[in-house]
């Protein structure tokens, strides 16, 4: 039977690019198990897009003199690069800027308003008379009045890392124009979690067997020992989704508050543009969906909290607003295998000091598949984890390259050579090639649950583990011996072989799709393994948009041990990776800024 699986991964803000940490946070994880449950015959719809609006935006608009707009546009447009070069399958990867996003957010406040888990509260907030404008809290500066610090932001102070209150700022001033600015009431809408709180407790505790400990802390562990309180969910500012309330104009949804939101929005906007406009009730609809949200651990609570309680309070009545006709419940997050973070060269990652290896620049040296590679091996799955350079030198040049990359082009090469370029007949099996032929079957079953339980990087060990098997097998056998006195026996070595890299082909799949769709055509198979991803450009009242799409189409892969057959016609090979010099590591680190 068929599972819905909703892949959904965190929205990137489109204020700044993309840094290999924020690659093995989110992204690739997400598409290592979205083309893994696609290989396993599932239904697989993975979304995100780029988050468009908020204070994160218009600061960086407001330093480089430019409109909130081509802030959003210009990062936006690197997004849909980097994730085409490194084989992200979303299905969709759009934006917050849209107008089907602009419905489906004020639906969801609107259902959460019918069904009485908002209220209004007025409170006091910097406001400059100069500009006429409400000044979020990091758009003031002032002493701090815990340590005394002169340039303290309103929301944090960087000297003592105190979390202020911003209304209580000593001598504060505009960061926008140094102006002094004034206290002045205003009023905004909050979520009422307090009434949402036992919910959320039933819907977290029904997950806490099998859900990580870091999210289990920040969520669970969290109320028991605070409790839920009110949250405001509306922001003074021009740069977002108006709320859609009478009276309320020149007001925004808040950024996290809408931004969740595109995981149903961006489903929804799939379904038209596939045609089917009801088709994202499969993933959101059905009991039986799961929903799976690959984010860093900095996004915790607004997904394991916050959501589910946007979710279950916007309840039936968001169909009604918004469908019209439904009045089913939307599916609420299955699992939330939050990472840790990766450092770089043992510092913290800092991109406004150039402290990171960048996606689009790596992948100006580098291939895909050798990040995903590193990246996976590396994953900050259970703690943070580190990105240097010697390292990935190491893992490229004897793990990727000698382990697995030399087995594959050795095999294929010496079948090209001597047998004509086809697979050769086996003969029969000796009980040497039963044996590895059956430890690889068995890959599937264990490889396969490493990767349901989101565990990649033991997926990734247990897959080369195999490989390096398959190593120890040839050595034994020998083939390049054998063919001298006995080319049958040679020929049932050699299709043994190739029968298993055909399966790791398979294995490697997941995290190495580049280099496993060329092995695949090597071995001779003319289907592609994997379906084909494109951009593409969508109209809509608040202008275009680009997005990225992935159409599983002619993908003939599947997650199953390989039945080559003898007579194929295999293709020239050549190898899959490349070896790197030693120097690139100093190279490399020669780029970098400073921790
Ligand atoms: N843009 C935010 C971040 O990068 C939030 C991402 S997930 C979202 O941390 F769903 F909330 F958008
Ligand atoms: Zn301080």
């Amino acid at each position: 039977m068929s599972n819905n699986i909703l892949v959904a991964v965190a929205w990137p803000y489109a204020n700044s690019q993309i840094h290999v940490g924020n690659i093995t946070g989110s992204y690739l994880p997400a598409d290592i198990f979205a083309r893994y449950h696609r290989l396993k015959g599932n239904r697989v719809l993975m979304v995100s897009g780029s988050d468009a609006h908020g204070t994160p935006v218009t600061v960086r608009a407001d330093a480089e003199g430019l409109k909130p707009l081509e802030v959003y546009q210009r990062y936006h447009a690197g997004f849909l690069d980097l994730f085409q070069q490194l084989g992200l399958t979303y299905d969709l990867f759009t934006s917050t800027h849209t107008q089907n996003h602009f419905k489906v957010a004020q639906s969801i406040f609107l259902a959460l308003m019918k069904n009485n888990f908002l209220f209004t509260e007025s409170t006091l907030q910097w406001y400059a008379p100069t500009q006429n404008r409400f000044l979020p809290d990091r758009y003031v500066e002032g002493t701090c009045y815990s340590c005394g610090y002169g340039n303290a932001r309103g929301d944090q102070c960087d000297n003592c890392g105190t979390l202020l209150d911003a209304t209580q700022l000593i001598d504060p001033r505009s960061k926008i124009d140094g102006s002094t600015p004034v206290l002045k009431e205003t009023k905004h809408y909050y979520l009422d979690l307090g009434k949402l709180q036992s919910d959320i407790v039933d819907f977290l505790q029904a997950r806490e067997s099998y859900w990580r400990s870091n999210v289990l802390r920040q969520s669970l562990g969290q109320i028991l020992a605070d409790g839920l309180h009110g949250r405001p969910i509306t922001r003074d500012l021009d740069w977002g989704i108006p709320v859609p309330v009478e009276g309320w104009e020149g007001k925004c949804l808040y950024v996290w508050f809408e931004a969740v939101i595109g995981y149903l929005s961006a489903a929804i906007e799939w379904a038209q543009i596939a045609g089917q406009p009801d088709a994202w009730q499969d993933w959101w609809n059905e009991p039986d969906a799961k929903a799976y949200y690959f984010i860093g651990k900095d996004n915790i609570p607004f997904h394991a909290v916050i959501w589910p309680a946007q979710l279950i309070g916007a309840g039936e009545w968001f169909n009604r607003i918004f469908a019209e006709h439904h009045d089913k419940q939307l599916t609420l997050p299955f699992d939330i295998p939050a990472n840790e973070f990766m450092n770089m060269e043992s510092k913290k990652i800092s991109g406004s000091r150039n402290w990171a290896v960048w996606g689009l620049d790596f992948l100006t040296r580098y291939d895909p598949d050798t990040l995903r590679y590193y990246l996976t091996a590396n994953m900050p799955e259970s703690k943070d984890t580190d990105w240097d350079w010697q390292d990935f030198l190491n893992r490229n040049n004897n793990e990727l390259v000698a382990t697995w990359g030399n087995l594959a082009n050795r095999v294929l090469s010496f079948a090209y050579k001597h047998w004509q370029g086809l697979v050769p007949n086996p003969g029969e099996l000796r009980p040497a090639d039963v044996q590895i032929l059956a430890s690889i079957e068995a890959g599937f079953e264990k490889v396969g649950t490493h990767i349901e339980s989101v565990h990649l990087r033991a997926a990734l060990f247990e897959t080369m583990a195999l490989a390096t098997e398959v190593n120890k097998y040839l050595d034994t056998a020998a083939p390049w011996f054998e063919i001298k006195q006995d080319k049958t026996a040679a020929a049932t070595t050699i299709y043994t072989a190739l029968r298993a890299i055909d399966s790791l082909k398979i294995l490697m799949a997941p995290f190495l799709p580049f280099t496993s769709e060329r092995l695949h055509a090597y071995l001779g198979y003319t289907q592609p393994l994997f379906g084909e991803q494109f951009m593409e450009t969508q109209q809509d009242s608040l202008g275009e948009h680009d997005v990225l799409r992935y159409q599983d189409g002619h993908g003939s892969g599947s997650w199953q041990a390989s039945q080559l057959p003898s007579g194929q016609v295999l293709q020239q090979p050549a190898p899959l990776f490349r070896k790197l010099e030693e120097s690139i590591v100093a190279e490399e680190r020669a780029r970098l800024g400073t921790p």
